[in-house]
């Protein structure tokens, strides 16, 4: 299902709204993953996954939208996440499938981007989006992605 990636370049002053209009960090987060999921037609599933201060290298699962996911928490190396949690770098899937150290949320899921969010070097979490398309996320999506991701990184 081609679209028109254009759409992609219109995400980050959108987000700036978001965040410069809320003061909750959950709200904004969710609002975040309602924009890509709304405008982006290979979104299938968006959502933000949170370093826990609490326990020592876990993820627990933040804001998202789309079907409900068993991975409500992702220990540090395990699947895409939890590698990026140790990379620090984003992670993009173009065939979830061909991955060994993978966690299926669904099995409608085909693509997967992982984008980490630093705070002064630190990792505190990460945004995740999957697609129900084969190789739906690229370079592209990645810079505007990543992009969101540092104007996010002051509210943790
Ligand atoms: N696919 C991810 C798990 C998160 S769910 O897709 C929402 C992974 O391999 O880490």
């Amino acid at each position: 299902m081609p679209y028109d990636k254009s759409v992609l370049n219109t995400l980050p002053a959108k987000a700036e709204e978001i965040i410069a209009s809320n003061t909750d960090r959950d709200t904004i987060l969710l609002e975040i993953c309602k924009l890509l999921r709304d405008t982006v037609p290979v979104y299938d599933w968006v959502g933000f996954y949170i370093a826990d201060p609490e326990t020592v290298r876990e993820l627990y699962l933040g804001p998202y939208v789309g079907e409900a996911t068993d991975h409500t928490r992702i220990p540090f190396g395990k699947g895409i996440c939890g590698q990026v949690a140790e990379s620090h770098k984003t992670f993009v899937v173009e065939d979830v499938h061909a991955q060994d150290n993978y966690l299926s949320c669904n099995i409608h899921v085909k693509s997967e981007i992982v984008v980490p969010i630093l705070k002064n070097g630190d990792f505190v979490a990460q945004l995740d989006i999957d697609s129900n398309t084969l190789a739906a996320m690229d370079a592209h999506d990645q810079q505007v992605l990543e992009d969101i991701c540092v104007k996010l990184s002051p509210l943790f």
